[in-house]
């Protein structure tokens, strides 16, 4: 093990547990800070598909099964200007892409085949789901997400829902039989009479009521789980753009190889691996057009950019059992001198984890291709990592450390966006990015 400024932290991850409803709900959460029309939609959309599912009649792993893909349903929509995601809410246009590359992202979680499967078709018309290829159960299932999703989508923001349902049926009722299915347009019609129902819709509660609804449907994830699943999530918050296509794999990568370096423990290297995934999860509300400008940022825009690592701060603040990963995460534009963000934290405040994620940020930043530049060289970027460490931005034991492996440690990024890189392509070719 090699001497640092600071004495590692080595927090244990033996008692690593996230309920899997915590994770997903925290995550919806960012996929809508793309917009506030669309805020807590898919909290809303499980919540909807849920009570349809337990006035069908559904055993109860098919309504548990529908919580959580109500939860997921929209992650493969990465293409979200504004005005994309808004259409794709309220035309059903362009939505064969998101629904199959949701698929194909989910498919990759152990234990979510049947999950990723209703997500597939959560926007294919009910009669055209006669003709698919597929369990009944399961397209039963994406009709409820699909009727879910489409009431949420008719739901004006800003008026209370429970006005609006006269519409919202007579628009749904309008389509039974070609777009939905009559036995769900039915069951819709019968609990669209509680005003319970709505009330809890728009209720500041929302998550409590669901997660009461569904105390049985979450599974508690080990963090081996854990880690396959923010996997998964960090092309979500990747593929938005080419520009960031990679990034956060590189992060992962990057800053796993220096915990092991330190010699973090293996678990504390995992929970590092996840915060890595995670740490630009805040940039969900970052529109696209920002972060792919070609100029320079306007004073407004840069400052739009900077609220992402609060964002992602916030978003895993709710979510029991990721309390290191939350603070490693949103540690990644923290400076030594105090003079980071979100937080200003200070040499203090700021454990070995968070220092370690700082350089491994400005590392895979000065190191990978950009569409518009080729990585810097080594002598280039280890140049850049020198200054800041003699300013007192980073660490300089963990940057010393770099210097020392940068070899093995540069490898290590450039395998893993290599990869990224490749998955993403494929994403792309399938027509959506
Ligand atoms: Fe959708
Ligand atoms: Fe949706
Ligand atoms: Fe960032």
């Amino acid at each position: 093990m090699h001497a640092t400024s600071s004495s590692p932290h080595d927090p244990s991850g033996n008692d690593v547990r996230v309920n899997l409803i915590d994770l997903l709900g925290s995550l919806s959460g960012a996929m809508d800070l793309v917009s506030p029309a669309v805020v807590d939609h898919h909290k809303r959309v499980a919540y909807l598909a849920v009570r349809l599912g337990a006035q069908l009649g559904l055993p109860r792993a098919d309504v548990d099964d529908l919580l959580l893909a109500g939860l997921v349903h929209d992650i493969g929509a990465f293409h979200d200007s504004l005005e994309a995601r808004l259409d794709t809410l309220r035309f059903e246009t362009d939505q064969v892409f998101h629904a199959e590359a949701g698929y194909r992202l989910l498919l990759k979680f152990p234990g979510f085949t049947r999950i990723a499967r209703v997500v597939r078709w959560h926007h294919t018309k009910f009669a055209d789901t006669q003709s698919l290829d597929e369990d009944p159960q399961v397209l039963r299932l994406a009709g409820v997400i699909h009727l879910a999703d489409r009431v949420d989508a008719s739901c004006r923001r800003g008026r209370p829902s429970s006005v609006q349902v006269p519409q919202i049926l007579e628009r749904v009722e309008e389509k039974a039989g070609r777009s939905f299915d009559p036995g769900q347009v039915e069951a819709l019609r019968s609990l669209a009479g509680f005003a319970g129902l709505w009330q809890d819709l728009d209720s500041p509660d929302l998550f409590a009521i669901l997660r009461g609804l569904g105390a049985n449907a979450g599974r508690i994830l080990g963090l081996t789980e854990l880690s396959a699943f923010t996997a998964l999530f960090s092309q979500v918050i990747d593929f938005r753009s080419r520009f960031t296509s990679t990034h956060s794999r590189g992060v992962a990568a990057t800053a796993v190889a220096l915990c092991k370096v330190v010699g973090f423990d293996e678990q504390a290297c995992e929970l590092m691996r996840v915060a890595g995934d995670l740490h630009d999860l805040g940039k969900l509300a970052v529109p696209t057009s920002i972060l792919e400008k070609p100029d320079k940022l306007t004073d407004e825009e840069y400052a739009r950019v900077m609220e992402h690592a609060g964002h992602t701060h916030a978003v895993l603040g709710e979510v029991r059992g990721l309390e290191v990963v939350k603070t490693w995460a949103a540690s990644h534009h923290e400076r030594l001198d105090g003079k980071g963000y979100p937080f200003h934290l200070d040499k203090a405040r700021m454990d070995l984890g968070a220092r370690i994620m700082a350089v491994a940020d400005v590392f895979t930043a000065l190191t990978e291709d950009r569409p518009y530049r080729p990585g810097m060289t080594r002598e280039q970027a280890l140049s850049v990592l020198r200054d800041m460490a003699r300013e007192g931005s980073l660490d300089s034991g963990v940057v010393g450390l770099l210097v020392e492996e940068f070899d093995a440690v540069n490898a290590l990024r450039q395998q893993a966006q290599d990869q990224a890189r490749a998955e993403f392509e494929n994403f792309a070719q399938a027509g959506g990015i």
